[in-house]
């Protein structure tokens, strides 16, 4: 076996190595130093992120797989992120985090890392750090949580809170009633059961190589996931040994196939920003249009909430990620590799659908089309998504007026306004939520509807926003518009009453007015005062730094990798 990286601590009989060799004593045997790979756990346990709240336990499997495998296993809290409480939004801290663990990675003793996530923003940070410092590396997904009932009824996390405190809205569910679904919501350990954001990002993970094939969507309390985590355990030593690293494992064509996983399974569109800010870790060349060019046309087979009705428990039930994957299976790179070393598609020859009404043989689809697609146009010349899985089929071509909002707290304090000037045909457009501007961009471009037109039994609208959306969320969404209002987009110029036009079909988002006037526009006051830059710490460097979500809101300066090297010594 090669010397390991982490020798470089712990071999010889200097000063050096007798302080990093004691010190790390403390009950390991005197074999963990004989030059055995040393394996961290970044592990995202956390209580106050509680997706990720059972991690503990996944590690510990991890660990035994490892030490059977002859190496030595590092238990390495990293930044976690919780979805649900974090402030003003995860996103504003997933960079931080990325970076947090690629400097840890670098700083310590290891060779090799198992990356523990879950919950929406961990999977990314944690894949964003490994590329960086290019270390072998394999995720070990947390798994989504078993599905909640409520009078009878299957609740998806985040989907039905959107549709059920609409319906309280609407005046068609008690709050009562609405309090009352609240603890049958988390049924169990896990994160998400819906396609949202986790479960996509680990389905998304696992058609980019770098899962164990066949791990994304096991439910968390499922007893195999600490099997696979044990397996995964004793993979990453492998890795190790044989020196597969993501700069050598992950191609342009692993990106377009989880791209192909992602339109399959109607996952969110966050795993676009997530999948262009990871691809420029690793400098894979990888743009907006190919989300359009290699997803768009791909068939919607998972009948899966936001997008359609089943749960993560039955996807894993009906055959998972990889009955999935099969169906479209001539669209994939055959060449691609996973972390076992053995291409994707190699694993798809025994994937079968156990039950159609949930993955839908490729004759069979929900929708024939149903990827990403990007819009261009005068607002957004960067580009802007919406994913036609969870809009409304009427309104992909839509014509109608703009009611413009500033800012979150401007939406929120008139949205429900009785005498707001809005109908069904208005397109609600949402600014100063894009990466800069918020800032961190945050998911709120699902908007609520107006509550008077609620009432009137109106479900959906055209918006359009610079922010994102959860994953779990669905409606007629444009977002990810760029460049955000902030940063000096058309979306800035906008105002109340403009004709905005949207045609899915022609990718076309457009304000129909004359060039001339739009230019001779400027931002509003009211948006301007929006936009006080932070005055200090992360959020300053943030906002100084982030790129546009066509770029992938990474930091222009993480952008690339600075490999594993550290030239000096502390002492
Ligand atoms: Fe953690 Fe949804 S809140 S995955």
């Amino acid at each position: 076996m090669a010397e390991q990286r982490s020798s470089q601590w712990y071999g010889g009989t200097d000063r050096n190595a007798y302080i990093h060799r004691a010190w790390m004593r403390r009950g390991l045997p005197e074999h963990a130093f004989d030059g055995r790979p040393h394996i961290a756990i970044a592990n995202t346990a956390s209580d106050l992120t509680p997706c990720n709240s059972h991690l503990n336990e996944v590690a510990e499997s991890v660990k035994q797989g490892i030490w059977e495998a002859g190496g030595v296993p590092m238990n390495l809290p990293v930044v976690s992120l919780g979805e649900t409480l974090v402030r003003p939004t995860a996103m504003l801290w997933r960079n931080m985090a990325a970076m947090a663990t690629e400097e840890m990675l670098r700083a310590n003793p290891v060779d090799g890392v198992v990356l523990l996530g879950g919950c929406d923003k961990t999977i990314p940070s944690l894949l964003m750090a490994a590329a960086s410092v290019d270390l072998p590396a394999v995720v070990m997904p947390g798994g989504p949580m078993l599905t909640g009932t409520f009078r009878g009824v299957a609740l998806g996390c985040g989907t039905d809170v959107w549709r059920l405190s609409e319906e309280v809205r609407a005046g068609t569910l008690s709050e009562k009633a609405f309090m009352r679904s609240e603890s049958s919501m988390i049924r169990s350990r896990g994160h998400c059961n819906t396609m949202g954001t986790a479960s996509t990002m680990a389905c998304v993970a696992e058609a980019l190589g770098v899962i164990v094939p066949g791990v994304a969507g096991i439910p968390a309390p499922d007893s195999r996931l600490l099997q696979s985590a044990h397996e995964t355990g004793r993979l990453v030593v492998e890795l190790v040994e044989q020196g597969r690293r993501p700069s050598n494992l992950l191609s342009r064509g692993s990106f377009l196939n989880a791209i192909v996983a992602l339109a399959a399974i109607g996952g969110s569109t966050n795993a676009v920003v997530h999948l262009l800010a990871i691809a420029g870790r690793l400098g894979i060349e990888l743009s907006l249009d190919d989300f359009d060019r290699t997803g768009a046309a791909v068939p919607l087979l998972a009948d899966l909430q936001p997008a359609g009705r089943h749960l993560m428990e039955d996807f894993h039930r009906a055959g998972g990620l990889q009955a999935v994957l099969r169906e479209v299976r001539d669209l994939l790179d055959p060449d691609a590799l996973t972390v076992t070393g053995r291409p994707l598609v190699e694993y798809l020859d025994e994937a079968q659908i156990w039950d159609k009404t949930v993955i839908r043989p490729r004759d069979e689809p929900l929708q024939i089309a149903a990827g990403i697609a990007v819009l261009y146009g005068n607002l957004a010349p960067g580009g802007a998504v919406i994913k036609p899985a969870a809009a409304s089929p009427e309104l992909m071509s839509h014509r109608g007026r703009a009611l413009v909002f500033d800012s979150v707290e401007d939406m929120h304090a008139r949205i429900d306004d009785p005498g707001l000037d809005v109908d069904a045909s208005s397109v609600l457009v949402l600014r100063g939520c894009g990466p800069r501007g918020y800032p961190g961009m945050p998911e709120v471009a699902n908007m609520p509807l107006p509550a008077k037109l609620l009432e009137l039994g109106v479900r959906d609208m055209v918006r359009i926003c610079d922010g994102r959306m959860s994953g779990t969320a669905y409606g007629t969404v444009v977002l990810h518009v760029a460049p955000e209002a902030a940063a000096g987009g058309p979306l800035g110029l906008v105002e109340t009453g403009d004709p905005v036009i949207l045609d899915v079909e022609a990718r076309r988002l457009e304000l129909d007015i004359p060039q001339r006037d739009l230019e001779q526009r400027k931002p509003s006051a009211a948006m301007r005062a929006g936009f006080a830059a932070p005055a200090r710490g992360w959020e300053r460097l943030y906002v100084d730094h982030v790129m546009q979500a066509n770029q992938g809101a990474d930091l222009d300066f993480l952008v690339g990798s600075s490999g594993h090297r550290v030239s000096r010594e502390s002492h």
